[in-house]
């Protein structure tokens, strides 16, 4: 008797037969994958993560960076082009440019998708993979945003297991071996459902680390993190992958304001890492123990990458005005620390004038930097903390 099409597509699909290609699948293991054992890194934030900003988090100390989510859809029908003099590489629609980023960040770049159809997560990794842009490419998870769910991605997926495991095999099958698969997660409601999330993602083994911002779904930014649900979960975690040959970090987001948090939370929760989402967006120097001045120091300096690679003025008034132009630090870990040599009224003039800028050239001289600025040596500084290393 033979198997119609429709039978045969069936049988694929079945829990017998994704179980056999599960174990038949080797463990993500190429050492040439971006390592997450350890270190702090810089999270995915829409409009923020830009390139300017990843640069400048690298130049900072940051160990990863990862890029804002981008929607399946919105990578697919791009054109690569590649800038001979700056080498800056853009995937474009049209005049638009949907992402951008750099061969210098390469070994430490992690391209976040976002989707809720493997077809369309596993075309847009191609896409980003075909020329070795980036190191490792992540699934959303844990977006709740309405632009996000609303398509069934990002936070949606939590409570679509199948599907969201469906996407990362493919993920994993149209990624090159060199490059990691990831995925960055919330908590469901109650432990046992984390629990039993998580187990069926190892259970894959198709993710090189995992990464757990302990929040719910519904939970709002100023709500305190969840941080004493992770240690549970980063154990069963390391059960389940020694269960199945694996290794998988869990790496720990929430509520991290600053390199001299990191410690105490990875104590508190056993975390392999740590990543930082608002603290970066306020001053990209978090990653280093003690601040660099927004106005005098991380402004310009984001200005420098943002007039050398062109960056869409847009999203550099965006960043930059996100920046926290104070005296002080503003971080809980270091409240008190002055960060910045200039008065008050100074740093309101400047904010108030860069919410004002029309063009980069508007940004810069309010800044007090030259213009036409030369930006011959935007990466020497970032070269110099890479070799650094
Ligand atoms: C401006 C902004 C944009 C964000 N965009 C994304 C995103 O694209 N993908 C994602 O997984 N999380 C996104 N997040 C969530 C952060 O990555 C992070 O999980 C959350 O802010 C908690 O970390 P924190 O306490 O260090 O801020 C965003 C957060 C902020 C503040």
């Amino acid at each position: 008797m033979s198997t119609s099409p429709r039978a045969k597509q069936d049988l694929e699909d079945s829990p017998a037969k994704r179980l056999k290609l599960d174990t038949e699948m080797p463990p993500p293991s190429d050492p040439r994958m971006p390592v997450f054992d350890r270190g702090l890194y810089l999270a995915p934030m829409v409009r923020i993560g830009s390139l300017p900003s990843r640069l400048l988090a690298l130049e900072y100390g940051a160990d990863l960076v990862w890029t804002p989510e981008i929607v399946d859809r919105a990578i697919m029908g791009t054109t690569r082009r590649v800038n001979a003099s700056t080498g800056l590489v853009e995937f474009m629609k049209g005049d638009k440019q949907i992402f951008s980023c750099h061969p210098i960040e390469r070994p430490y770049l992690i391209y976040q998708v976002g989707s809720s159809t493997p077809e369309n997560a596993a075309e847009a990794v191609r896409i980003v993979t075909a020329h070795d842009d980036v190191a490792g490419v992540d699934l959303n998870c844990g977006c709740p945003k309405p632009f996000s769910t609303l398509g069934g991605m990002g936070a949606n997926l939590l409570t679509e297991p199948d599907l969201l495991c469906d996407i990362l095999r493919q993920m994993r099958r149209a990624a090159p071996p060199h490059v990691s698969v990831t995925c960055k997660i919330r908590l469901l409601p109650t432990q046992a459902e984390t629990l039993a999330l998580v187990e069926q993602i190892v259970r894959t083994r198709t993710i090189r680390a995992l990464t757990i911002h302990c929040r719910t779904k519904p939970m709002r930014p100023r709500e305190p993190a969840l941080v004493d649900r992770f240690r549970e979960i980063a154990a069963h975690v390391a059960k389940v992958a020694a269960e199945t040959g694996q290794d998988v970090p869990v790496i720990y987001n929430g509520d991290c304001f600053g390199a001299g948090d990191a410690p105490r939370l990875r104590e508190r929760t056993g975390a392999s890492a740590v990543m930082m989402a608002r603290a970066a967006e306020l001053n990209p120097s978090c990653f280093r123990p003690r601040r660099a001045c927004v106005a005098t120091v991380i402004a310009p300096r984001w200005m420098h990458y943002a007039i050398h690679f062109d960056n869409p003025f847009g999203n550099t008034k965006y960043c930059v005005t996100q920046l926290a132009f104070s005296t002080m630090a503003g971080a809980r870990e270091s409240e008190g620390e002055r960060v910045s040599p200039l008065p008050k009224r100074e740093l309101i003039r400047i904010r108030t004038e860069l919410s004002q800028a029309r063009t980069h050239e508007d940004m810069a001289r309010t800044l007090g930097l030259p213009w036409p600025l030369d930006t011959s040596e935007a990466l020497a500084l970032l070269r110099q903390a890479l070799d650094q290393r």
